[in-house]
């Protein structure tokens, strides 16, 4: 496949990808669900590389990398050098320079896993970068609404709260529009604005601060978490939950088909009543984390595929 955006090995960004390119991915995560293990990574050296918290997302790609019979890496700010101001790039470099085969980059900076890329041979795999993108949670979300909704195209689907802050809305959009999803961002007007579509890509995506309005029409609902650490504190309503959250009632509402999605963590009590979580025949958060594993399996294997640069030192694009 010739793909259409610098990103042949690398995985950096949603954006300008093709739906093909999206559904050669998805494709290849349910082709390993028939086989949850392999030899597909053969040995191939993953550091993961954490600079912000995660549990689904590091572990997901750890657990991915081991299925497949790669070995993974670990770090982490606390522990490393980081710790003692070591930067981004510099603690990056020390791992290509181990030789590693894909470093996966978790960064509170927009654009900090293309930086990664930019510096280093090892394939680049974007784990959540700032508010810039999260690609592999889009993919993995998109993954679920299919096994649910089929194709997506002409589907609708609502994003829901803390959208300003919020990499996974970011990534979302361009995935669903790239595959004729239509999208509406929901929130409150200091967590999404009707300039935030057009600073974000031109594309048409609605923008409501009505959630009860919009929720009868949509196919899926991916409630985001609240960004506290991203200073969104001070812009929540004192009734976010009655008006931006999945309650008991407002989930009771939903059709049969309507599917509820969080990326987790979940702020219990806020953005979903714990009932509509754990209870809810709508609710796939842990179908969610299932499909990451997957998803990131086959990100894993696209990015070490034609081997190392030893093997194929044109194909690693971004370098
Ligand atoms: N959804 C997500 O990125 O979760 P973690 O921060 O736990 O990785």
């Amino acid at each position: 496949m010739t793909w259409s955006t610098d990103q042949q090995q690398n995985l950096l960004r949603i954006e300008g990808m093709t739906a093909v390119e999206i559904m050669s991915i998805l494709d290849d995560a349910r082709d390993l669900r028939e086989h949850a293990r392999g030899d597909e990574l053969n040995g191939c050296v993953v550091a993961n590389l954490f600079f912000e918290n995660s549990t689904r997302t590091r572990c997901s790609f750890e657990t991915a990398t081991i299925r497949l019979g790669g070995h993974p890496i670990n770090l982490t700010s606390s522990g490393s050098s980081v710790s003692k101001g070591e930067t981004l790039i510099d603690t990056a470099l020390q791992f290509d320079a181990m030789g590693v085969d894909v470093i996966v980059v978790r960064s509170g900076l927009n654009g900090g896993a293309e930086l990664v890329a930019e510096a280093c041979d090892a394939a680049t795999i974007n784990a959540g970068d700032g508010r810039h993108e999260h690609p592999t949670q889009a993919l993995l979300d998109i993954f679920v609404m299919q096994d649910h909704l089929g194709d997506l195209s002409e589907k609708r689907v609502l994003i829901v709260g803390d959208i300003t802050n919020s990499r996974v809305a970011r990534s979302h959009i361009h995935g669903l529009r790239a595959l004729g999803a239509h999208v509406t961002l929901v929130g409150p007007p200091g967590l999404v604005d009707d300039s935030f579509t057009s600073i974000l890509s031109g594309d048409e995506v609605a923008v409501s601060h009505d959630f009860d309005a919009s929720l009868a029409e949509s196919d899926a609902i991916i409630m985001l978490r609240i960004q506290r650490e991203r200073g969104s504190s001070s812009l929540i309503p004192s009734d976010y939950r009655s008006g931006y959250g999945m309650t008991a009632q407002r989930a009771a509402r939903l059709g049969p088909r309507q599917l509820i999605l969080h990326p987790g963590p979940v702020n219990r009590g806020v953005e979903l009543d714990s009932v509509v979580l754990d209870e809810h025949p709508g609710s796939v958060v842990l179908e969610q984390v299932a499909a990451g594993v997957l998803v990131r399996a086959a990100v894993l294997k696209r990015a070490v595929a034609g081997g190392s640069g030893a093997l194929d030192g044109n194909s690693r694009a971004g370098s």
